[in-house]
């Protein structure tokens, strides 16, 4: 068929997948979203959706037929699929090898240790009955068979330690700490060892790179992270951290992002310890949750510049503006129909950008949006942000009577 828009299929369809639509409509790119959930968020701000599963071969690879580039916004896809797609002579950005990479954690901490750079000392955790699973030089080999032995195993890492599920693990569902002294191995499911690092910060860095390896990199952001939910809750610009430690920070991510050889967005999460280390925690080939105040704090969005740089153009400013913070609206309450309460109090406050991802159901822990505020200093950009989620409930419509009163 022809035409004359480019034409960008994106694989999964949630709200990354819907940001990434408004950016792509201001450069006239025509976005088709595949995605299993019909009415997706992400189908609000493309021009057309495949219902069909990621992981189906024969539709990803189907869908891809009109593409003149494939991206993801998940990274639980097909890699097959990709593979098929390249070899037809479409780009996929990430490339398939790049997504395998990030699927298997313990393949990415190997990856990146390889690779020199900094990261938590780590060691395989084999399941109960399998042989010693990959080496990993970076660390010890951990033969656990469950039990006191299992135990005996991570003792011998040294406790505390942090599991981590190989596979699948998002928001924290994939992590638990070991403490010392402990025989019972929490997680189930292939996993491996890292070092419990004494956490100062978390930050995070996103690295946009181009088809020829160019690069442009944000400053620093400093993650805060909801203690009961295990998932980003607030995200601040400036990072509170030293010049030399910024420095530092930015180096080490373009250095992982370089390993996997991600091209689009990559987003660095890293770790300042508080001996002052930094260290790479894990990457995401693609925008991040933690890049979302970059729409109205810096000259170039995180969605704009991944689709600069998959789309091979020019790669836009990372100058931010000013200080900002966003927070994220988190689904409480019970599991149902999504229902905002508080909208129209928290829009009243001034400066206050709400971003309402449409998904239809909401649930506790799901994040459904999110609200940036910049201003002239980090203290009150971080207040003010503070009020207006407080302002906003999301819940599924059925707990109405329990909500507190919003005058
Ligand atoms: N080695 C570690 N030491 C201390 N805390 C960790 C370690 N690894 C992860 N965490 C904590 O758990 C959180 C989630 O871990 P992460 O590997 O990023 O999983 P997810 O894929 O769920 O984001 C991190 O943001 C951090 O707060
Ligand atoms: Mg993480």
């Amino acid at each position: 068929m022809a035409h004359n828009r480019t034409q960008l299929l994106i694989l999964g369809g949630g709200q990354l997948g819907r940001m990434l639509g408004v950016a792509a409509a201001r450069l006239d790119v025509e976005l088709t979203v595949l995605d299993p959930t019909p009415d997706c968020p992400a189908a609000a701000t493309a021009a057309r959706q495949v219902a069909a599963s990621f992981t189906d071969f024969d539709a990803v690879v189907a869908a891809a037929a009109d593409a003149d580039v494939v991206t993801v916004e998940i990274e639980h896809v097909s890699t097959a699929a990709l593979r098929e797609i390249a070899r037809g002579g479409t780009p996929t950005r990430p490339g398939a090898l790049v997504l395998e990479t990030i699927h298997d954690k313990l393949t990415q901490r190997q990856t990146l240790h390889d690779a020199g750079v900094p990261g938590p000392r780590f060691g395989a955790l084999s399941e109960a009955g399998s042989p010693g699973g990959p080496g990993s030089p970076g660390g010890k080999n951990v033969a656990a068979a469950g039990g006191g032995a299992a135990g005996a195993a991570a003792a011998a890492f040294g406790l505390p330690a942090v599991q981590k599920l190989r596979f699948g693990g998002y928001d924290g569902r994939g992590v638990a700490v070991l403490d010392r002294g402990t025989d019972v191995i929490p997680l189930s499911g292939p996993s491996y060892l890292e070092e419990l690092v004494d956490i100062e910060t978390e930050l995070s860095v996103l690295v946009a790179r181009g088809p020829s390896g160019e690069t442009t990199t944000y400053p620093p952001f400093e993650m805060e992270m909801d203690p009961e939910l295990n998932l980003v809750q607030a995200v601040l610009y400036p990072a509170a951290i030293s010049p030399s430690v910024a420095a530092e920070a930015k180096r080490v991510a373009e250095q992982a992002a370089a390993a996997i050889d991600g091209i689009g967005m990559n987003a660095v999460e890293l770790f300042l310890t508080t001996d002052g280390r930094v260290l790479v925690n894990e990457i995401a080939p693609r925008p991040h949750n933690s890049g979302h105040l970059t729409i109205e704090a810096a000259e170039t969005d995180q969605f704009e510049q991944h689709l600069r740089a998959i789309l091979g153009l020019p790669l836009g400013s990372t100058r931010m503006r000013g200080p900002a913070v966003m927070r994220n609206l988190i689904g409480s309450g019970t599991e149902g129909p999504t229902t905002h309460h508080g909208l129209a109090e928290a829009l009243a406050l001034e400066g206050t950008h709400v971003h309402l991802y449409g998904k239809r159901a909401s649930r506790p822990g799901r994040k459904m949006g999110h609200l940036t505020v910049c201003r002239a200093d980090r203290t009150e950009a971080r207040a003010a942000a503070a009020a207006a989620a407080r302002a906003i409930r999301t819940t599924g419509s059925g707990d109405m009577m329990s909500e507190r009163s919003t005058k």
